[in-house]
């Protein structure tokens, strides 16, 4: 079985391009540069990983698509190099050093970050590509799984105008939105703000669906009707359904979550924010993790309320 849905590519120009990092979100993207026409050079940590996106790709793939030993490696050559890696330490380990892809650009070539990330962290990488004459782009994504198999992500960018412009329509390949939100660390910046607008959301369809569960309704039915009006939200309608069920299969580990509320709440400190709501879900999220759900997704927060 495939691990992403083909879509229709706009035509660009065939680049050459390095992918560092094929976890649940950079192996389909990865992928649908391949189908979209670009030479692709891949490197994961795990190796097997990098060999089985080579094997899956290569018949439908019109550049050519080879995986490699190092994130250096991978980089030689290529005039984008993306990244989907899990931290900032993570960032570090495949950018900096001798082995590390800065090391492998070109002069002039640029690097796409699709980790969420610190802003901190962007500002600091790209502060070093600049001093060896490459672009770095911050450029975390929404949209989970289903978005990267779709080629669909929403990706919101900080960076240089120039390069950002050059490397827009390539990350449109497997993205429905590709927007410049400022100069370096605006992307991350911009994801904290998705992230905080969903934890209190995903905290308030909880209470919701376990308030009327308790009420003895029937919550298939009450999310139907409420889905119509004022209340809708994404969460309710993807995950509404799995939270009546419990079942939370479906996407975004809590551990990624924390995570990220992480770099939200340290943001916070520095520029004054105040996020109580979002603080104590993060808590809640701690309680979710100790009860074994550490993989589940961030529906689960309903757990605790059961
Ligand atoms: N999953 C989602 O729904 C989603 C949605 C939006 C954003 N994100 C963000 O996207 C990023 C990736 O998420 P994911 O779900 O794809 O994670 P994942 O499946 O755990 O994949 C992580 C990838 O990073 C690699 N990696 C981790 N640490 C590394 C290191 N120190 N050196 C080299 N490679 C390393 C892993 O290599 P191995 O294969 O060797 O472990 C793997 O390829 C995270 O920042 C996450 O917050 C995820």
């Amino acid at each position: 079985m495939s691990s992403l849905n083909p879509k229709t590519y706009d035509s660009v120009p065939a680049h050459k391009v390095a992918f560092l990092g094929l976890g649940v979100m950079g192996y389909p993207m990865a992928g649908h540069l391949a189908l979209a026409g670009h030479s692709v050079a891949v490197y994961n940590r795990t190796t097997t990983k990098s060999a089985d996106w080579q094997k899956e790709f290569e018949a439908q793939a019109k550049g050519a698509l080879r995986h490699a030993a190092t994130p250096r490696e991978a980089a030689v050559g290529a005039d984008i190099v993306f990244c989907c890696v899990g931290n900032d330490d993570d960032l570090r380990s495949v950018v900096l050093g001798d082995d590390g892809a800065f090391a492998g650009m070109a002069k002039g070539a640029v690097f796409v970050d699709h980790t969420t990330a610190s802003a901190d962290v962007a500002r600091e990488l790209s502060k070093a590509a600049l001093e060896r004459g490459l672009h770095f782009i911050d450029a975390p994504v929404s949209g989970g799984q289903a978005g990267a198999q779709n080629g669909a992500l929403t990706v919101m960018c900080g960076g240089d105008a120039a390069a950002f412009a050059r490397v827009q329509p390539v990350i449109a390949t497997f993205a429905r939105a590709v927007t410049l939100l400022g100069v370096s660390g605006a992307g991350q910046l911009a994801k904290m703000v998705n992230q905080i607008a969903i934890a209190g959301l995903v905290q308030g369809l909880s209470e919701a669906i376990a308030f009327g569960q308790r009420a003895g309704l029937d919550m298939n039915e009450v999310l139907a009707v409420i889905g119509k009006g004022a209340a809708q939200s994404w969460q309710m309608d993807n995950r509404g359904k799995t939270m009546i069920e419990g079942k939370f299969d479906y996407g975004f580990a809590v551990d990624w979550m924390r995570k990220d509320l992480g770099l939200v709440l340290d943001e916070a400190k520095r520029n004054g924010a105040r996020l109580p709501v979002t603080a104590l879900v993060d808590q809640f999220y701690a309680d979710v993790q100790q009860a074994g759900g550490r993989r589940w997704d961030t529906s689960s927060l309903i757990t605790r309320l059961k």
